[in-house]
């Protein structure tokens, strides 16, 4: 598949016991919301531990071409000045957001509402990836979109003159299709109102009510029905984004795996909406503790310490969960494959259209490197290789895909033989520092030259 750069082939080799302190970067869903939302107030937002990862830094690029001022001081803060409700210029040029789909879909919806129009773009990831579930509520507030057949980008979007507020229900388990709705509702005079049949992570609505938009969440018939007061004048915030739970589920995993580890992952974000993988991993009998709860930013945190768990077994992981842990099934498997018997995830359709279709990519490689997968549209069964061990010695696909490609690279650290990847340089979308973190705990990965 091809990329905006160049393929970065890379190695991992089975490694001693990890040990130390993982300092992963900010979460990435918060990281985009704080400079969209940061963008749309009068005054200036100050944000504190924004990861810097290409998707993330796009999302800043595109608040600057919609006309706010975005920079970053050499200590690492981020200040945007923003231009409040409404107030977005039109972009001169094309907006490539790279391969992040959180970030086009929620800034398609900030600018939805707004009469102005924008042309939206993104790398081969991302052009692949479905945008009418975005398009056609977009549509509902008075905007048109004209896209690619399939409702893929490159996608034109013509903000509505006079938006109406809507009543729409999330069709599919979506917080950037929700987060897409209510953004664009905030520049809708009246209630715009999102139902959701499951739970999806809440960090617009937590980060909206920060901002002092009249927000409400009630529960109708176990549906969530959140009720957005348009056009409100919102007020610029100091945030400090936590550590990112998916980030974090990458240590914290490879410690689980690799005999005699012990690492401490600190200032985890633990958003309910978030943390299914954690509980998972304990079922399946992790050494996973948290240690030190508090909360920071208006978000619950602790800090993880994971140490090796040779006895982990493979479960069911419950449907219901699968929202709040759609971004960590690639690492799960990757343990359900350590594990002892079959891990059973069901209700994931989601993962076919997430970076890449990661049901097929985790399958394909886990395959490649000894370990039994079945799959169909909506499921997938591990059948772990326990106390054997996985095989590896493979070389594997990773898609342009940051999640797959840091999975395989825990695979190898485990496995009796090494793990190639064609392309490690995905990682960097929300891990820069992904390759020099684990090697500091211990991890053997190189660039495969
Ligand atoms: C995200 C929502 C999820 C997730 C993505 C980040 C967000 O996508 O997979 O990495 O920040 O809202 P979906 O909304 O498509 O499930």
């Amino acid at each position: 598949m091809a990329s905006h750069g160049t393929p970065i082939p890379m190695i991992s080799s089975p490694c001693g016991a990890l040990a130390g302190v993982a300092e992963v970067p900010g979460d990435k869903s918060i990281s985009h919301r704080a400079l969209i939302l940061g963008a749309m107030c009068v005054g200036e937002t100050v944000i504190s531990g924004l990861l810097e990862g290409e998707d993330v830094l796009a999302t800043a690029q595109a608040m600057r071409d919609f006309g706010a001022d975005v920079t970053r001081d050499e200590g690492g803060t981020w200040r945007v000045q923003g231009v409040g409700v409404g107030g977005f210029a039109e972009p001169a040029s094309v907006i490539d957001c790279g391969n992040a789909g959180t970030g086009v879909r929620l800034i398609m919806g900030a600018m939805a509402t707004q009469p102005i129009t924008a042309c939206f773009t993104g790398d081969a990831s991302l052009v692949s990836r479905p945008m009418a579930r975005i398009s056609d509520p977009l549509a509902l507030f008075g905007a048109r979109a004209m896209g690619r057949s399939g409702g893929r980008l490159p996608m034109v979007i013509e903000g509505a003159r006079d938006p109406v507020p809507v009543r729409y229900e999330v069709p599919v388990p979506s917080a950037q299709v929700k987060s897409a709705v209510l953004l664009a509702g905030l520049n809708a005079p009246g209630q715009t109102v999102v139902i959701e049949r499951e739970a999806t992570r809440d960090h617009t609505e937590r980060m909206l009510e920060g901002f002092g938009a009249e927000i409400t969440v009630a529960n109708e018939d176990g549906k969530q029905v959140i009720t957005l007061t348009g056009q409100p004048e919102l007020a610029p915030q100091v945030i400090a984004v936590p550590r990112d739970p998916s980030s974090a589920a990458f240590p914290v995993c490879a410690a689980l795996i690799v005999p005699g580890s012990d690492v401490l992952v600190p200032g985890i974000g633990l958003n309910p909406t978030r943390a299914g993988l954690f509980e998972t991993l304990r079922e399946m009998g992790a050494d996973l503790a948290y240690e030190n709860p508090r909360e920071e930013g208006g978000e619950p945190v602790a800090d993880l310490r994971a140490r090796y768990s040779p006895d982990m077994r493979g479960i069911e992981v419950p449907p219901e969960r699968a929202a709040s842990m759609i971004d960590e099934y690639p690492i799960l498997s990757v343990v359900a494959a350590n594990a002892s018997g079959q891990t059973v995830m069901r209700g994931v359709k989601e993962l076919r259209v997430k970076e890449s279709d990661r049901i097929e990519a985790m399958a394909r490689g886990l395959r490649a490197n000894g370990v039994e997968v079945e799959d169909g549209e909506d499921w997938w069964i591990v059948t772990g290789c326990g106390a054997v061990r996985v095989t590896g010695g493979a070389e594997v696909e990773t898609f342009l895909d940051h999640r797959i490609a840091m999975a395989f690279l825990c695979l190898g650290m485990a496995a009796r033989a090494p793990v190639r990847l064609d392309d490690g340089a995905p990682a960097a979308t929300s891990f820069p520092d992904f390759e020099p973190l684990m090697a500091d705990l211990g991890a053997d990965i190189g660039r495969d030259v």
